[in-house]
């Protein structure tokens, strides 16, 4: 049945099938949380945000906001439906029983969190502990879906215990450098540990009955496997781009835009041996446009290469950040129609456009694009 925007349906199989209905991030009370093990080892060592915590300045929220705020209007001006989360107060500790932090995140980025696949939605483990209770934010929106979808499925990954057990400790000093970083990529040694299963949302893609995960940081092996036995009916591909001192979410190193089309970081290409199910299948992986910047934002956490994380709307149709020049002539180039958005303000909250989204319906069913 077509989509209607008078009814609540939860469904996407996909990066790019066409968008329907979507939640679009925000950036109130959000926190630069205190040190603590899995975010030190993403934390740049020349970045700007070592050594600093507290609540975001004002300013920067309001003008965060503004651009999310535009973003979503641009969104329901082309009829898709846009949703909002509701901030919970990032300020306070986080406490259980097995650690204890003294401030949270934010309700930025959605999709680190949410794990859209078909008609379920699934709260990722999150490996930092300022991000456990991050779903929060979110349940409003997803008790909202439950009650008016009733083929709605929300489900949530079992809590980890985030004890000193799931971070290795060669990653916590704060001089380690960029040649030891890659080769403990090389090597697959990242800062989480085979402790007990650790995912967050965004080191997930989905390709229909494929989904393809990577191993790094913020998601480690039983992390993978917990998926692969969460979803019986697909098939999950575990993928590394070891050219990633900081391999964390896989949204500004692997974009897929359309059945047959991916682009890939050029510094963080995909290696040979695991190209094989896209190459048997006619895909294409080719390289990304360099970035317009040489640096990114003040305060902010992603590397430059936002500028390949972008919204599909389409398959003919992406949002590209209003300065990417070169990633929107080489989108145009790739024969897609780009929409520009102004977000580059909001970068420090989190990510880029497809970041700051998580998608709730697209058309399409699921679909095997690698028999
Ligand atoms: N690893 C990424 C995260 C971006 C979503 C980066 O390039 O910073």
């Amino acid at each position: 049945m077509a989509w209607s925007p008078d009814k609540t349906e939860v469904k996407s199989w996909n990066e790019w099938d066409t968008l329907r209905h979507v939640i679009v991030g925000r950036a109130d009370d959000c926190h630069i949380p205190p040190e603590e093990p899995a975010l030190d080892a993403k934390v740049p060592e020349d970045s700007d945000m070592r050594g600093q915590w507290g609540r975001r300045p004002q300013e920067t929220i309001d003008r965060a906001n503004e651009l999310l705020d535009n973003f979503a209007d641009q969104l329901r001006k082309r009829g898709v439906r846009v949703d909002r989360p509701v901030s919970i107060d990032h300020s306070q500790p986080v406490t259980t029983p097995d650690f204890h932090t003294d401030s949270q995140f934010g309700c930025m980025p959605p999709r680190d969190v949410l794990l859209t696949v078909g008609h379920e939605m699934l709260e990722a483990t999150m490996s930092y502990r300022c991000r456990w209770f991050e779903y929060l934010n979110y349940r409003p929106l997803l008790k909202q879906y439950w009650e008016e979808d009733p083929n709605f499925r929300h489900e949530a990954a079992p809590k980890p215990r985030l004890t000193d057990a799931d971070y290795h400790p060669d990653y916590l000093s704060e001089k380690i450098g960029d040649a030891k970083r890659l080769e403990w990529a090389a090597e697959k040694f990242f800062v989480t540990t085979e402790e007990e299963p650790l995912f967050d949302a965004a080191d997930v893609l989905r390709f229909g009955k494929d989904l393809v995960v990577q191993h790094g940081f913020t998601t480690n092996l039983k992390g993978i496997e917990w998926l692969r036995r969460h979803f019986p009916d697909h098939r999950v591909h575990t993928v590394n781009f070891p050219g990633d001192p900081y391999p964390i979410h896989i949204d500004a190193t692997f974009t897929p835009l359309r059945p047959g089309l991916i682009l890939n970081n050029p510094q963080r290409r995909l290696p040979e041996d695991q190209r094989g199910m896209f190459e048997k299948n006619g895909w294409e992986i080719v390289d990304a446009a360099q970035p317009a910047h040489n640096t990114p934002p003040p305060l902010c956490y992603s590397s430059t290469w936002l500028s390949m994380n972008v919204l599909v709307l389409d398959p003919k149709t992406v949002c590209v950040e209003k300065s990417e020049v070169y990633q929107a002539e080489q989108m145009d180039k790739l024969g897609m129609e780009v929409v520009e958005v102004d977000l580059r303000d909001a970068y420090a909250f989190g990510g880029g456009l497809h970041c700051c989204t998580a998608d709730v319906y697209r058309d399409g069913e699921c679909e095997d694009y690698f028999p």
